[in-house]
Parts: structure tokens; sequence; C-alpha cells
């Protein structure tokens, strides 16, 4: 890799680093202008569902490009929008049946609070507001969807810009908040809800938010059973709505539909997915009930929100085309099965000192580095030792997404793997392999044990 920075005109994400050329990709495989291979072992940001390169997608494209590619939501509808929410409910727990298409994630999080706001105030209870959230979450970077995170790196710039709004702690089992042990775990996360909707004021509480899996704050969190559960019975004892946000676990990535049907709940609102068409095109969804759609409709008449590419046709046809694909391949299924070949195979990075805690559910996968495994005490950030591991992982051709600060906002490191559903068995070999190379030479050069 060259070492003179880019000049062209793009802002990049981080302008003082250099990124080779992707040209083309197929599968679980990205290749660059040098014809480097790596292997997509988080699928972007864990997007990329389908796998790359797949034909029927790029057809499905062409005929919908060929046919209507854009038609604004507030003057038409389209057969495509109407098959993609059709498609969507039928993979959604029961009483999930009204979808409202957004192009992000972000944007999605924006719609979701404000259609809580909306459906409380069309109701009759306009004292109903807040929105409650919790610490190491992350929910995306709008000024709504930041206020909402838990993450104090993302949110500092931004502070005078954000509202304030209350956090209850994570349902993080390595970093028990109770300093509990799982024997003696009584919930006490879940209850933390209770708590702060009673010092919030009941009245005042519109609604819940929380990632069934956490995935870019902490590495694949994934919450003891029984935890959703109290939590869906408190939002009921208060009139809360419950909305959870999917836009990482969604559409097969934690082993089912949506990762809050392992735990048998039905929230309010689904938040959903990356993984909905996979890479191919923005597109998101918030997928709400009956309840909610009825009283905005008998309430206010019609829902004050909207955004230029809602509902457009191009990113609906080709979504029904990914769902259409995870279905006749079973993908959902395998998603269930490679995640569990992973995580089994990842338990060999416990020889290395650093590797604290590996965690994951279906295809979504974490692993989270301490200095001290016996006091879990973080790395200091100034190492930014996930920054490190990730770096090297790339040079050897393989893509993992860092993360930092779930510790404690600021501390601690992780890195998250989420590939492609068609992932082999072979490839995951691979990716471990890697992974561990790379933790084991940074540990070595930087002296960490
Ligand atoms: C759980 C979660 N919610 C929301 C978002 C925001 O999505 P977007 O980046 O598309 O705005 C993300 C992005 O990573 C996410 O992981």
């Amino acid at each position: 890799m060259s070492t003179t920075v880019q000049r062209d005109h793009v802002f990049y994400r981080n302008p003082s680093k250099n990124y080779p050329t992707a040209v083309r990709a197929e599968g679980v495989m990205i290749y660059d202008q040098d014809g480097k291979a790596y292997i997509d072992g988080s699928g972007g940001a864990v997007v990329v569902s389908i796998g790359h390169g797949v034909r029927e997608i790029d057809q499905a494209m062409r005929q919908q490009a060929s046919r209507i590619a854009f038609a604004h939501g507030s003057q038409f509808t389209t057969e495509a929008a109407v098959g993609l929410a059709r498609r969507i409910v039928d993979i959604c727990p029961p009483g999930l049946e009204w979808v409202y298409f957004l192009s992000g994630g972000s944007e999605a999080i924006e719609t979701a609070i404000k259609m809580a706001r909306q459906y409380q105030v069309d109701r009759g209870m306009p004292s109903k507001y807040k929105v409650i959230s919790r610490w190491t979450s992350y929910h995306g970077n709008t000024l709504g969807a930041l206020a909402l995170g838990g993450h104090t790196g993302r949110r500092k710039y931004y502070l005078p810009l954000i509202q304030h709004t209350p956090h209850i702690v994570p349902a993080y089992c390595y970093r028990c908040p109770f300093g509990r042990t799982p024997d003696a775990c009584a919930l006490e996360c879940a209850a933390d809800l209770e708590s702060t909707i009673l010092y919030e004021g009941p009245d005042s509480v519109s609604a819940f938010l929380a990632e069934p899996v956490v995935g870019a704050t902490a590495g694949a969190l994934v919450p003891r059973d029984g935890y959703f559960q109290k939590i869906r019975e408190i939002c009921d004892r208060y009139d809360v709505l419950l909305i959870v946000d999917e836009v990482m676990s969604g559409v097969g990535r934690c082993g089912k539909n949506f990762a809050i049907e392992h735990w048998g709940v039905v929230p309010d609102m689904i938040v959903g997915s990356k993984g909905l068409a996979g890479g191919y095109s923005p597109i998101f969804s918030v997928v709400t009930t009956e309840k909610v759609h009825t009283a905005i409709k008998e309430g206010n008449g019609a829902f004050v929100h909207g955004h230029t590419y809602s509902q457009n046709p191009l990113s609906c046809a080709v979504a029904s085309a990914v769902l259409d694909y995870i279905r006749d391949h079973d993908l959902v299924a395998r998603s269930a099965a490679m995640g569990a070949y992973l995580l089994q195979r990842l338990q060999r990075l416990y020889r290395n000192p650093i590797v604290g805690d590996v965690r994951g559910l279906g295809l979504m996968a974490g692993v989270e580095f301490v200095a001290d495994r016996n006091t879990r005490r973080p790395f200091a950030p100034q190492l930014k030792l996930n920054a490190l591991i990730t770096n090297r992982a790339f040079e050897k051709g393989l893509i993992v997404y860092p993360g930092g600060g779930g510790a404690d906002g600021v501390n601690g490191d992780h890195v998250l793997l989420a590939p492609p559903f068609v992932i082999t068995e072979a490839q995951i070999d691979r990716l471990v392999e890697i992974l561990d190379e790379s933790i084991s030479e940074i540990t070595a050069e930087k002296n960490l044990v």
C-alpha cells in the first residue's frame, strides 16, 4: 500500500487513511485493484447477507429499472413496495403487519421514535414522549439516534446538539453492571428499566429502544434468556412501546428471521435491517402493529414524517429478490448452522491471553480483548488495540469490524464478525486462522503480556 494519502475528491470517513480500491466481489470475497483477495468476515458493517455478486439480484434490479425506478411515496404506491411489505410481514412475528420503508438505519430509528410519539399523541396520551434506551448501544449517527445510543466516543463531539434522554444499563453478562455471576443473576439489568420508568414518571415515557443483540458498541452481546421477556412485561405494565433495533441482527443474521424471536417476544416495532437488501441497495423498514397504525390513521390521519427515497421501487424490488434468495436457499437455517460452527472454531482464540470473551448468536459473533483475564481489565484506549488487530487482519486478507469503548463507554476493545450466510466451513477455518495469527502477532509486537 502506498504511504501518500489519496488525493481524489471523496471526503472519506478517515481522510488520513489510504483505502484500497474495491473492484469486484463474489460470495464472501472482495478483490481490490491489485487483485488482492479479502474474506469479508464482517459483511462490511454487518450488511452483506446472501453474499456478493448474486446474479438473481442483478437481474431483479435491471428488470425493475426497466419498468419504473422511482415514484414518490406521497404520490404513488408500486407493486414493488406492496410486494416487499407482504414479504416482510410474512417473516415477522405475528401481529407486526404495517411496514414503513426508509433508506438508512438511522433514518429508520428516527422514524420509529417519531411513530411512537405520534401514536401516543394521536391516542390521547400527549404527555408520553420520552424514549428510554441503554448504555453500550448504537442506534445510528443522526442526532436523534445518536442521543439514544450509548457510546460515549461517538456522542462526545455532538453532545451540545443532542437531547439528554434516559439510559439504562446494558445486559452485559461478561461485565455485569450489578457484579453478578450467572448463578446469582436476577435480571437486575431488566429491572433497571422499571425503576427508570418510575423515576421518570410512566406518564412521560413513550417507548423503550434496544438492540436484541448489541452490535457495534460491544461485539455481539447476547442477553440471558428471560431478559427480553421481563422487558416486555415491564413495557406492558407501564404502557410503554417496545421498539427493537434489528438493524444489524435482523433478517437471518442471528439464525432466526429476527433475533428477538429467540426469546418468543413480540415487540411493538421492529427496526430493520442492513440485511434486508444485503448490500445491494439501501433500504430499511419499521414494522409495527395494527394498534399503532390505527391510532395514527384515526388520529391525525397521516404520519407527519417522510423521506424522499422511502418506498423507492428499485430498492423494494431488490430487497424482495434478496428475501426470495434467502428463502429459496434456506439461508436463515444456514446462518444458524454456520454461526454455531464459527462460535465453536473461535474457541481456539482463547489460547491468546488477551482474549477475554468470545460470544455470539447465529452469524454475529464478537471477540472481546482484556489486559487481564482475571480482573477483565480493558486495555488503555490510546493503544487502539481493536484497530491494530483489525489492520493486521486486513493486511492478511481478512475484514473484521472493530469497536472500542464497550466496557464503560471509553475503555474496551472488540472485533465483530458477521460473514455472509453462504460462508463455508473451510472459509470459517481460514477466517479464524487469520484472526488468531493477527491477535498473536500484535500481542508479541506490543508486549501485551
Ligand atoms: C443497531 C444499529 N442501529 C442503527 C444503525 C444505523 O444505521 P445506518 O448506519 O444505516 O444509519 C446501525 C449501524 O451500524 C446499527 O448497528
